[in-house]
């Protein structure tokens, strides 16, 4: 520990020429040659103890600063006269000093390969509709869907994840809409694949978007049901890659979900279309504002039988396991920020690809204080992001995708 109250001895003040010593510290001419191990311990207040150990960790006389590779940054003509030098030998200030230093040392980094954009769709020609909720994100006809998803591809993000808002009407309790070859989702697949072949369409399998009960699961009575769901989320896998989607993503938490998907899709041909299976979902207070884009939130109760409670970890790590043994090609993680804990967990017991998912509500934080000037907004949005990288996430899913491919290409 450094001397807290170092600065106001009284010895230091008698001469004024002298360096300001803290409590029980001596001053040396040159760099000590001490046979004693670690100089890292023994800055302490003075007392007799203290000044025992401080022989471990001398000050320096600023005269021996030429000698000693002391980090003082651009000035080295300052006046250190007046100021007192510590004879540390570890310095993990050095490998900060410039920009390209740190470039140099940094441990992790964001790539836009890494980088999944959200894109919600709906009906119209010409629309592009702000979502009040997540500033900056619109829902898309497909026409202009197809503009957004080329502008992604130009950025040189490599895949999209589509979500669709249903018009009420086309509800029901058994999402039937969703297997409507000529419905919204479906057909914009097949332009997107016309359109860009080569970006990567991830599709949501859940039953929420299209189901008149607001949840992702089949209702009865009140209950969600798991076992008829997985027949649904089955044909809907299939519709979705019948329709081009590269990879479908089950978001719902159903038990046995991805191995009635991945036996579904091996059965009728698509044993090509990859699963990303939202692994680790947690009821969490953060999918606030895309229930709004997507008018999807449950009609009654919540999703805390199927959604994780978020008070756990090792539950996380079982449902991964589960979704593993049952042929998942990628686990998911969401939220992210909130959830690095799970994250880094995750990351050390698979081999596949992590993904983790920045959701609406993390988004709309940082857009509301930016908004109101409490947070720079470039800043958060790309520590935010490292963050989850640094957690262990390979791919993130983000509604800051093509702002944070355009700075990093900057
Ligand atoms: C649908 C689904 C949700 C999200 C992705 N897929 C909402 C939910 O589970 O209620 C949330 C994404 C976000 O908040 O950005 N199952």
């Amino acid at each position: 520990m450094y001397p807290k109250k170092s600065l106001s001895s009284p010895e230091q003040t008698q001469n004024k020429n002298a360096p300001i010593l803290p409590l029980g510290f001596h001053t040396v001419k040159e760099r000590s040659h001490s046979k004693e191990p670690s100089p890292l311990c023994g800055l302490v207040e003075s007392g007799q103890e203290s000044t025992k150990r401080c022989t471990k960790a001398h000050l320096l006389h600023p005269k021996a600063l030429a000698k000693t590779p002391l980090n003082l940054g651009e000035k080295n003509d300052m006046n250190t006269e007046n100021l007192a030098f510590f004879d540390l030998i570890q310095r993990p200030r050095r490998n900060r000093r410039s920009p390209a230093i740190r470039r140099m040392v940094r441990e992790n980094r964001l790539s836009t390969d890494q980088l999944v954009l959200p894109l919600f769709v709906r009906d119209g020609d010409g629309v592009q509709e702000p979502i009040s909720s997540m500033p900056g994100c619109f829902r898309f006809s497909i026409d202009l869907l197809l503009k957004e998803a080329k502008e992604a591809q130009a950025l040189g993000i490599p895949a999209i994840a589509l979500f669709p808002l249903i018009e009420d009407q086309k509800k029901d309790k058994r999402a039937t809409e969703s297997l409507n070859p000529d419905g919204l989702l479906l057909r914009c697949v097949k332009a997107l694949k016309d359109a860009v072949p080569d970006l990567a369409i991830i599709t949501d399998v859940a039953m929420d978007p299209y189901s008149s009960d607001g949840h992702d699961g089949y209702v009865e009575n009140g209950f969600i049901l798991n076992d008829p769901t997985l027949e649904i989320l089955a044909q809907m896998a299939v519709a979705q890659a019948k329709a081009g989607a590269d990879i479908v993503a089950p978001s719902d938490m159903m038990d046995g979900r991805v191995g009635a998907m991945r036996a579904a899709l091996d059965t009728e041909g698509f044993s090509d279309c990859g699963i990303l299976a939202y692994s680790a979902k947690y009821a969490s207070a953060f999918y606030g504002p895309f229930r709004d884009a997507l008018d999807s939130a449950p009609r009654a109760g919540d999703k805390k039988t199927y959604q994780m409670d978020p008070a756990n970890q090792r539950e996380a790590l079982r449902e991964v396991m589960l979704d593993v043994e049952e042929g998942a090609d990628m686990v998911m993680v969401k939220p992210a920020a909130a959830y690095l804990d799970i994250i880094s967990a995750i990351r050390q017991i698979v081999d596949l690809p992590v993904a983790a998912y920045h959701v609406s509500g993390e988004f709309a934080m940082i857009k509301a204080a930016a908004e109101r000037g409490w947070l720079n907004e470039e800043a958060a949005m790309m520590e935010t992001t490292l963050a989850i990288r640094r957690a262990g996430a390979d791919i993130i899913l983000t509604y800051f995708a093509k702002d944070i491919a355009r700075l990093l290409q900057r």
